[in-house]
């Protein structure tokens, strides 16, 4: 006998249903059903439509009931962009920053990704497994039902090692889908630094000891690089980027964060799944970016977080039809939020985008982003039935209140994995 469940009393159900990742004007269109309903079988979507429709099929009768009591639903959000396990805050980093200090300037300093560093490596698996999962649990409370993840806090074999098979671990363990990405290349460790041909040494660690067990392994999707000032220049990035696909891993890329440097003409160039950031791009990288297919990741909880007063420029990319989404970048020392509804309401507020923009940004094109689109991010026949409920009764409500946590139920794969006990109203 199939597993079949019926839910309804959706006031709006937002199906994100449509072709292709979403460009300009079609970011707007949130295949929005009123009152309606979903038909789940074995996890997938095998109907979907107004409740009158849905309720009459024969499977629907015999079907378990899910009664979603005139709230909003939509597909679960699909967070591209995180550094999920990290060993412990920046709490003392944020203070100096509000007085005054650069993200730049701290990191010249030995704090920024090389705290994180010490802090990780000092860190023993099972206390990054705790913490992990306790964060894994909070996407989910807060409607992400799939959560990228990037290694980087290691950058030594054993520790980069040790942060990609707990990403395996925990894809095993709890319900959420996760994406591994090693991102060896996130800074040179303090170990190679300030040495003659430190950098060279090692990305040639990367190369040889680091990416061929983890493709024999297959520890990771994609490779990623911080190709920034500071961190890896273009052609270092290449290189890695070019030895990652050796192995079997796609490219991404940390571009145009902090500074200019052609990161994200480096991504499209390389067909990079996405490139994430953006602050800094200049009008002739928006114009190609309209034009790519690689993603155009926006993560506005780093502007807010470091106190930036320039974000990336929203509309100019959704103009010039690149293919926007929205992604928190969970970690410790630019975007310390796992929730999605914050991101939301940044990306309203500060980059511009309308509630429906930013909803498709952040679950469909988010799909994209991690090349899952024929399976997640939207809520159409035959993908997962990855559901988030949220206690409202208009979606652009959803943005709209903000730093509260609204959303009232989790389903991944046809399965409730978050029940709200108590949702203000
Ligand atoms: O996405 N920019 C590089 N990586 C992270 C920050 C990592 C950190 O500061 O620990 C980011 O902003
Ligand atoms: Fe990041």
């Amino acid at each position: 006998m199939a597993d079949s469940l019926l839910i309804t009393g959706a006031a709006q159900l937002l199906t994100l249903g449509g072709r292709g990742p979403r460009r300009g004007d079609s970011l707007s269109n949130l295949g929005l059903i009123k009152d309606g309903a979903l038909l789940v079988r074995d996890g997938l979507i095998a109907a979907v439509g107004p409740r009158a429709e849905v309720e009459k099929l024969p499977e629907a009768r015999a079907a378990e009931k899910l009664d979603l009591g005139g709230r909003v639903a939509l597909p679960g959000f699909v967070d591209s962009h995180t550094h999920l396990v990290h060993a412990a805050s920046r709490a003392e980093e944020y203070e100096l920053k509000i007085a005054g200090a650069s993200y730049e300037e701290i990191a010249r300093k030995g704090g920024g990704i090389l705290n994180s560093v010490k802090k990780l490596r000092a860190a023993s698996g099972e206390a990054l497994k705790k913490r992990a999962l306790a964060a894994l649990k909070q996407f989910a409370a807060y409607g992400t039902t799939t959560v990228e993840a990037k290694s980087g806090y290691g950058l030594e074999v054993a520790s980069e090692l040790k942060i990609l098979r707990l990403h395996k671990e925990l894809a095993a363990e709890q319900p959420l889908e996760m994406v591994s990405t090693f991102l060896g290349a996130h800074v040179v460790p303090a170990e190679f630094r300030g040495k003659s041909g430190g950098a060279e040494r090692y990305i040639k660690l990367i190369e040889e000891n680091l990416l061929p067990h983890i493709g024999e392994n297959r520890l990771a999707e994609f490779c990623d690089v911080f190709c920034d000032r500071g961190a890896f220049s273009v052609e270092q990035s290449k290189r890695v980027l070019q030895a990652g696909r050796q192995w079997g891993l796609a490219p991404r890329v940390h571009a145009e964060q902090l500074s200019r440097t052609g990161a994200a003409r480096l991504a499209i160039l390389m067909r990079a799944a996405s490139c994430d950031h953006l602050e800094q791009v200049n009008k002739s990288d928006i114009r190609t970016l309209g034009k790519s297919e690689t993603v155009a990741t926006l993560l506005p909880g780093c502007d807010f977080h470091l106190g930036l007063k320039e974000y990336a420029p929203a509309r100019a990319l959704i103009r010039a039809g690149a293919i926007v989404a929205l992604a928190t970048d969970y970690n410790p020392g630019t975007s310390p939020t796992l929730s999605m509804p914050m991101i939301l309401s940044l990306a309203c507020t500060q980059l511009r985008m309308t509630p429906a923009e930013g909803i498709t940004a952040a679950t469909i094109n988010g799909a994209y982003a991690l090349r899952r689109e024929k399976t997640i991010g939207s809520l159409e026949v035959g993908k997962q039935a990855d559901i988030a409920v949220f206690e409202v009764a208009d979606y652009r409500e959803i943005p709209y209140y903000f730093g509260v946590n609204h959303c009232w139920m989790t389903v991944k794969r046809g399965r409730v994995i978050h029940a709200a006990e108590q949702v203000p109203i």
